[in-house]
């Protein structure tokens, strides 16, 4: 072998297997490989040689080039093995240490009964209309034909900001904010959840917040019978199909005639038990059809059109259905209670 490609072969293999790293390694290619790199440069020089001598010497460069690329070929694969290695160990799992659990969340129930009711609505062609928790004097009360010194103001006594700025009591204002929103458009139909407020003293069925969901249809045709039909449909599909509902007549300032609305009780199915006071009834809103004063509060005519109104508490829905004693568990943010709806 020519003491030239010799030397370089003996100088390229020890440089290669020297290599700490696939950049020292790459180094090494370029040197012994690259265009401008020893193999080539050896190949050149065979013009130098005399003529017989030239097939050998291209031979032996060839093989000696195939023989670099082999080494460099096997000392890659050695180097990207140890980076691997190194990474391996570096990461490390200890397997034996215990996983982390993460805690499946759950929705309050509050908010899905909510969402139940919401989409029940939907299917009756109400939209949501969101109203506000903090409200004037005006709207919660005046608004709704209860003048200052009304006596239905007793039965609502909550939190007052200023003088003349409140916690809302019921979600009825929205009702005249949701028809003002509309502009004299027609129909008129949505419903409005929320928080409401009273200085109530509490137990297992009354909270000083608690919430409740509005409903108002207006439009140049709606009767008692509209508000007993979507009434019905609600309940059958929030509590079941045999569900029956009652009409009680009653009183509210802002609807005139009004009742109140119950449902055969879902515990006993009418029979009468203790949920229901041995009554076979519960009782679930409050509704009528909308007062004129009302309607012309909202910036429609009473003499072209009607509307039904209802609201009802949401608390009451979601602890009959889920079969909840008390309402302070809604509030109490106790985890033993909450984690009760998962996979709801
Ligand atoms: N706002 C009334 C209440 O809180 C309920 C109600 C709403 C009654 C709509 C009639 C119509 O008691």
């Amino acid at each position: 072998m020519d003491d030239r490609i010799r030397a370089v072969k003996e100088k390229a293999l020890e440089q290669i297997e020297r290599a700490q790293s696939l950049g020292e390694l790459e180094a090494v290619r370029v040197r012994y490989l690259g265009r401008k790199g020893e193999i080539p440069l050896l190949l050149k020089t065979i013009g130098t040689l005399p003529p017989e001598e030239r097939p050998s010497f291209g031979a032996e460069v060839n093989s000696l080039r195939e023989r670099v690329e082999q080494a460099l070929e096997r000392k890659r694969q050695e180097l990207e093995r140890q980076v691997i290695e190194a990474r391996v160990t570096e990461e490390k799992v200890d397997t034996s240490l215990p996983g982390q659990y993460f805690e499946p969340g759950a929705l309050h129930p509050l908010t899905r009964a909510l969402r139940d009711i919401i989409g029940i609505f939907y299917g009756m062609g109400f939209t949501v209309y969101e109203s506000r928790e903090t409200e004037t004097d005006e709207m919660n009360f005046v608004k709704l034909n209860i003048a200052p010194g009304h006596p239905a103001r007793d039965m609502q006594e909550t939190f007052y900001l200023t003088e003349s700025t409140l916690l809302r009591t019921h979600t009825s204002p929205g009702q005249v904010r949701g028809m003002l929103s509309m502009a004299g458009e027609l129909p008129v139909r949505f419903v409005v959840p929320g928080r409401v407020y009273r200085r109530d003293p509490t137990d297992a069925s009354h909270h000083p917040v608690f919430h409740q969901v509005e409903g108002l249809a207006v439009d140049t045709d709606v009767s008692f019978c509209d508000l007993r039909g979507v009434v019905m449909s609600f309940a059958k599909r929030f509590f079941g199909e045999e569900t029956r509902i009652r009409l009680r007549p009653s009183y509210f300032p802002f609807t005139e005639p009004s009742c109140e609305v119950d449902v055969s009780c879902v515990l006993c199915k009418g029979k009468g038990c203790s949920v229901c006071g041995n009554s076979g009834w519960l009782e679930v809103a409050g509704a009528g059809m909308v007062h004129p004063n009302v309607i012309r509060n909202g910036g429609y005519d009473p003499e072209r059109v009607t509307g039904f109104a209802f609201g009802f508490g949401l608390d009451r829905l979601a602890m009959l259905k889920y079969g909840i004693d008390d309402i302070r568990l809604f509030y109490s943010n106790d985890k033993r209670f909450l984690s009760q709806f998962r996979g709801f």
